[in-house]
């Protein structure tokens, strides 16, 4: 029977040793699928459920209405905005959730992801990407907004999520639109100093290639949605202003053997499901500079990367492959 994890689903391998009944401390599992441990969070934080498998404790002030935020970032300091600061707005799924919300605190100078706390809550755990890129491998003053939210589909109306609460692309998208977009004063990018990056695609494939249908033909309906959503960002509600020198960073899904819903039977179709997807994904995101004036697209190739790691973990430190989390060597 084919299971409806993804490998976001994962994060209930991560789990942290805990005491039976002692409360579970912040970012530790707090409950899904075979937990056998505590469900009572330390104080401060509240037991938040990601998916079937895996809740997490999650610091109550980061927990938000987020979907329905209307109004702009709220600071409680006083935001020391250098001018000299660059601008990162991020979306995407659980490699690149932080747990960020937008009605908290906002990225500021000595808390560049704003909230929460560093590294923030991520699927490992620890620092993901984002968390390294904007603190360690940065080379100048990073400010990052990352919208992107665990479990995430470009949109819930073509490939529903686990649970309906989780953020879609486009919500992520609607809620940067009603919210950063309008150059608060925490936040004063301009097109000269605004990277976009999305990461998105697994869970769409994961999640709906199972009916019937062409499939191949259903990747280019998902990047229809996923693109118009980039037009959105770059053209419909920001004139002129993001239009030249904006930099947008695109990620092909990446690659396979982290996902248990993988048997010897769907891990073909799935894989050329994959392949088709991001050889399309690249098509589009070259087309980009073309059809919107000044912006410039990288595409970093994960399906490559991971396959790369995959291929040879021990190269790379890796001692467990079919398992992430926070502990050494898993993936
Ligand atoms: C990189 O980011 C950190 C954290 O915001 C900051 O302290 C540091 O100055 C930044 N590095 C550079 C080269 O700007
Ligand atoms: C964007 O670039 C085009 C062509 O280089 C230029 O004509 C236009 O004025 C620029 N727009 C802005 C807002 O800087
Ligand atoms: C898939 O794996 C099962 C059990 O490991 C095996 O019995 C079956 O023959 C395999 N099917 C294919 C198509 O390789
Ligand atoms: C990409 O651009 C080429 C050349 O302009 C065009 O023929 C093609 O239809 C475009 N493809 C997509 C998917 O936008
Ligand atoms: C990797 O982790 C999985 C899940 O906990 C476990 O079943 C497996 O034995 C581990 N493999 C190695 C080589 O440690």
């Amino acid at each position: 029977m084919f299971k409806t994890t993804s490998v976001f689903a994962l994060a209930s391998l991560a789990s942290i040793i805990n005491a039976q009944s002692s409360p579970v401390s912040v970012w530790a599992q707090c409950g899904g699928i075979g937990w056998a441990g505590s469900t009572t969070c330390v104080s401060g934080t509240t037991c938040t459920f990601l998916n079937a498998c895996f809740s997490q404790c999650i610091p109550s002030a980061s927990i938000t209405s987020s979907a329905s935020a209307t109004s702009s970032p709220t600071p409680t300091s006083s935001p020391p905005v250098s001018s000299a600061a660059n601008f990162w707005f991020s979306f995407g799924d659980s490699y690149t959730q932080t747990a960020f919300s937008p009605s908290g605190n906002p990225p500021q100078i000595g808390q560049p992801l704003g909230n929460p706390p560093y590294p923030g809550g991520t699927t490992t755990v620890g620092p993901n990407w984002i968390d390294f890129y904007t603190v360690m491998f940065n080379n100048s003053l990073i400010l990052t907004w990352n919208y992107a939210y665990g479990g995430a589909t470009i949109d819930a109306s073509l490939a529903p999520p686990f649970t309906p609460t989780v953020l879609s692309l486009t919500d992520q998208v609607n809620e940067f639109l009603s919210g950063t977009a309008t150059k608060p004063v925490v936040a004063s990018w301009t097109s000269e100093n605004a990277l976009f990056s999305i990461w998105i695609g697994i869970n769409d494939l994961t999640w709906s290639w199972w009916p019937t249908g062409d499939r191949l033909a259903y990747n280019d309906v998902l990047l229809d949605a996923d693109f118009a959503l980039v037009e959105e960002l770059s053209i419909d509600s920001l004139p002129h202003s993001m239009q030249n020198h904006t930099d947008f960073v695109s990620s092909p899904s990446p690659g396979l053997g982290l996902d248990p819903s993988e048997t010897n039977e769907t891990a073909p179709i799935l894989q050329s499901v994959i392949e088709d997807f991001n050889t399309k994904l690249a098509v589009r995101a070259s087309n980009l500079s073309s059809t919107l004036a000044g912006v410039q697209t990288f595409l970093w190739d994960s399906y490559a990367a991971f396959n790369q790691i995959l291929d040879d973990p021990s190269a790379f430190g890796f001692v467990n492959i079919t398992m992430f989390g926070s502990a050494p060597g898993l993936f």
